[in-house]
């Protein structure tokens, strides 16, 4: 398939705001609640969808010195990023290869000069290669070349670190991007500079944040008070790339875009994209900056929800970092935590009270109904190979 440039959908919602084009077909598709409360589909998914498949784990720009890392935990295995001193990215299982201590403690984002086991003080460089072994000589026989850390397929794409957390894979990420790479690139998505972050865990199922961010149904509603007053209601488009959703959802400059030429649409300003990177990452191109949002399950009902803001430039002046600081305040708690993922946990509750065999989407959620689809044929592939 011959690759749409992002620019379409914005003359789509153009169209459809003057009356010119037809909007999404009704339907009523559901979704059971089994797949989001199930603890064997939980296990599924992370098998399926996370440990077999390239994830976005940072932007580049966030580790931007040798020995800048980030430590987690969230895949159910102990992981660390790292950027060496060649300045290249790795990812290694973050356990000592001595008697499989868990290496680096704290999680998050940190700064080392080498990775000490607090154990036996077994001793690793940032390149992942056993350096010392203290009392060397009571061992027989070893090689210490083969005692490095267990890396895992890493690559930088449109600056944006991608990893897969399988060991002895290779990692096809142009296959698993098939072309995202080249939006992400209209977007100056290796341009923009880490801001900063907010990682929190939240009791919800990840899907149910997904659904959120794949719907523009609620936006004028549950954003009334807001982001809402900035977009007409619910005039969205959205397609897939590979099994990457794109979203772009009108804001009220559509209205001044109806008869403009191509060349003079944008991305930026009359329409606000989203792209749902499967499965479990959003990147939002709000007007003067980007978030990165990454779910990561924990169990059936628990999430860890990741959101970075990237901004076009590192803050110059006291007056810019404030203005960033405050965006980043209205969008990640006073829209994310209090709006979405609000009504992400209202729903994961709701589920459990047994009112609902099944959740309903419409037309407007159509988005969201492809989403499940995907994961459905994920999931038939493990099941019945
Ligand atoms: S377990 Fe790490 S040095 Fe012994
Ligand atoms: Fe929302």
């Amino acid at each position: 398939m011959s690759h749409i440039a992002p620019v379409t959908l914005v003359q789509k919602l153009a169209q459809r705001h003057a009356g010119k084009a037809p909007g999404p077909t009704p339907c009523s598709k559901r979704v059971p609640v089994s797949a989001y409360t199930d603890r064997e589909r939980f296990e599924q998914e992370r098998e399926a969808l996370f440990l077999s498949r390239p994830l976005i784990i940072a932007h580049e720009t966030q580790i931007p010195n040798p020995g800048d890392a980030i430590v987690y935990d969230w895949l159910g295995l102990p992981l660390i990023t790292v950027r060496d001193k060649a300045g290249d990215i790795g990812t290694f299982i973050n356990v000592c290869r001595h008697r499989g201590m868990r290496l680096v403690q704290e999680e998050g984002q940190t700064c080392l000069r080498s990775l000490v086991c607090p154990y036996h003080q077994w001793t690793y460089g940032l390149d992942g290669a056993l350096r010392n072994i203290p009392r060397d000589e009571s061992f027989v026989d070893l090689d210490p070349s083969d005692l490095g850390l267990v890396p895992l397929p890493t690559e930088v794409r449109n600056g944006l670190i991608w990893m897969q957390a399988e060991k002895d894979a290779s990692m096809d990420l142009d296959a698993h991007l098939a072309g995202l790479d080249r939006d992400l690139d209209q977007f100056d998505m290796a341009g923009f500079h880490f801001c900063q972050q907010h990682v929190r865990t939240i009791d919800c199922n990840w899907k149910l944040v997904q659904d959120a961010f794949l719907d523009g149904y609620h936006v004028v509603r549950l954003h009334k008070n807001t982001v809402g007053p900035f977009f007409p209601d619910a005039l969205a488009e959205s397609d897939l790339i590979g099994d990457h959703t794109r979203s772009a959802v009108a804001r009220n400059e559509i209205a001044e875009a109806v008869d403009l030429p191509e060349e003079q649409l944008d991305l930026r300003y009359h329409s606000s994209f989203s792209y749902t990177v499967f499965p479990n990452a959003v990147l939002i191109f709000h007007p003067e900056y980007t978030s990165i949002i990454s779910l990561f399950p924990l169990s059936p009902g628990q999430t860890v929800f990741a959101h970075t803001m990237l901004t076009p430039q590192l803050p110059e002046s006291e007056e810019q970092r404030d203005h960033f600081q405050r965006s980043f305040q209205l969008i990640d708690q006073g829209v994310f935590e209090a709006e979405d993922i609000f009504v992400s946990i209202g729903a994961q509750r709701g589920m459990l009270s047994g009112a609902n065999d099944s959740l309903l989407f419409g037309g407007l959620e159509e988005a969201a109904v492809r989403f499940h689809d995907i994961i459905e044929r994920e999931l038939a592939a493990i099941t019945h190979p």
